[in-house]
């Protein structure tokens, strides 16, 4: 029999990664290496399954999916939409919720009820831009920043700001809110198009039972 070539995961470091390992060994996808907190390696393998797996940057993970360099990936909605990268979106996991939102001090709602020109500072200009230009028809300044976007408005960079918002703690304790929602948020799985159609039948068999897991813990979430 021909010899299996190996299926590559890229995950997203941190809590996703975690998340996502939990799910797969539920449906008998292992990486005994994976679960020692203290190695330095960069790519684990599973020999029996013939899976690789590797950890990225959230944003690196649609491209190494849309380049081949991975067949399958997981990664939140929110890069997803930023990056805008050629791969099939195949699955929503159900973990990883949060929302994007317009967030700003409550005096920043009149702006955006005027279609005023403001400055909104963000990590996700390409979302911002959209959501402002095409969906709002509101021109305004974008201003992209990598992190602590909260400080924004805090510290007279921008009027408002657009940010992944989970349990709101950050808003809260930096006296800002909610604005504008602009959509729901959650972990994503993705693969390449090529590898699709090349490993149809494992990606797809994979796909159908982590699909009857998620589908079952949605409905006993009552979704
Ligand atoms: C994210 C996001 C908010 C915060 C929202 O930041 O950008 O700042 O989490 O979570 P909360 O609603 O539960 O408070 P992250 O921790 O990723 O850090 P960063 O903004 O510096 O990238």
């Amino acid at each position: 029999m021909e010899e299996k070539r190996y299926l590559t995961f890229a995950l997203t470091k941190g809590r996703l990664a975690d998340k996502t390992l939990a799910l797969l060994e539920k449906v008998g996808i292992t990486c005994e290496e994976m679960k020692d907190k203290s190695s330095r390696k960069l790519i684990f393998v599973n020999e029996e399954l013939k899976l690789k797996f590797f950890l990225a940057k959230g944003p690196d993970v649609p491209t190494y999916v849309e380049y081949g360099a991975a067949d399958i990936g997981v990664t939140g909605k929110d890069i997803l939409l930023e990056e805008g990268r050629r791969v099939y979106e195949v699955l929503d996991l159900g973990f990883g919720k949060c929302r994007m939102c317009v967030c700003g001090p409550k005096e920043a709602r009149e702006l955006l009820k005027h279609h005023e020109m403001i400055r909104v500072a963000s990590k996700y200009p390409v979302i911002a831009k959209d959501y402002f230009y095409d969906k709002k028809h509101q021109t305004v300044d974008i201003i992209k920043l990598n992190g602590s976007v909260e400080l924004g408005p805090i510290v007279g960079l921008s009027d408002v700001i657009v940010d992944i918002v989970e349990t709101g703690g950050t808003l809260k304790e930096n006296g800002l809110e909610v604005l504008e929602e602009i959509c729901p948020i959650s972990a994503r799985m993705i693969v390449n198009p090529v590898s699709m159609q090349m490993e149809s039948e494992r990606i797809r068999k994979i796909l159908k039972s982590l699909r009857e897991i998620t589908e079952g813990e949605g409905k006993e979430k009552g979704l």
